[in-house]
């Protein structure tokens, strides 16, 4: 039996030989954030010359990319990538995704939306048939976050503002902007609850990657690690 880590560890050796194998030498690639991104980047670094350079999906992404020798380009400089690779919180049948524990979604979405392939990377815990029981992330303008709370009270959820670890204070994102947990929300259509949270004024980004959800998984089991493609 493996640990979530072993797995993590596995899944991210995986995704550098997925990673390797499809793009040739030179071309650009897009990375994620959380600690299986973090295991795939140090999997990916002995390979850094491979790439001429990356496009990274957050500042502590940036960091370790960086003492890494990883060449971080600015997502304005690039029309598109070959490849975005990212964990999950929560990924269903369908491969639509939730994300946004580590409060990086919006980067996430935007470097996502530029790639031609997500590879999608997680243990198995993450795999769910609905999702919805990991709290939906929603980053949102200061000024608007009680409105935007009471709109999603309304759609069903509890919510919460994103504190700092062990802290009272709101945690800042990269974009100077909060995040509302929401929880209780039974993911049925992420489709269309994508679009609708989106829709409220003073939100940024919400956590789901239905629009725009994983084309591979990579995905760590008792087995080893299961590749599956949507
Ligand atoms: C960060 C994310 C992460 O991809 C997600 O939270 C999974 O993280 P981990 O690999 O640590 O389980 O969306 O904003």
């Amino acid at each position: 039996m493996y640990t979530q880590d072993q797995l993590k560890a596995m899944v991210a050796e995986a995704a550098k030989e997925e990673v390797l194998k499809n793009m040739a030498p030179g071309g650009i690639l897009g990375v994620g954030t959380g600690s299986t991104a973090n295991l795939f980047i140090d999997a990916l670094a002995p390979h850094a010359s491979h790439f001429a350079g990356v496009v990274s999906s957050s500042q502590v992404s940036t960091d370790r990319l960086k003492s890494h020798g990883f060449l971080v380009l600015d997502s304005n400089s690039v029309e598109s990538l070959p490849m975005y690779v990212d964990g999950a919180d929560e990924i269903d049948p369908k491969g639509h995704m939730l994300k946004g524990g580590g409060g990086a979604l919006t980067r996430e979405k935007i470097v996502a939306q530029l790639a031609k392939t997500f590879v999608c990377i997680c243990d198995g815990s993450k795999q769910v048939d609905v999702m919805g029981q990991f709290p939906l992330p929603v980053e949102v303008i200061p000024m608007a976050s009680a409105q935007v709370s009471r709109e999603l009270v309304h759609l069903g959820g509890v919510v919460t503002l994103r504190k700092v670890k062990g802290g009272e204070q709101a945690f800042v994102t990269d974009n100077q902007a909060w995040i509302l947990d929401v929880a209780g929300l039974k993911i049925t259509h992420p489709v269309e609850l994508e679009s609708q949270i989106n829709q409220i004024p003073g939100v940024i980004c919400n956590g789901l990657f239905a629009r725009r959800k994983a084309d591979v998984l990579l995905i760590g089991e008792s087995g080893g690690v299961r590749r599956q493609t949507y």
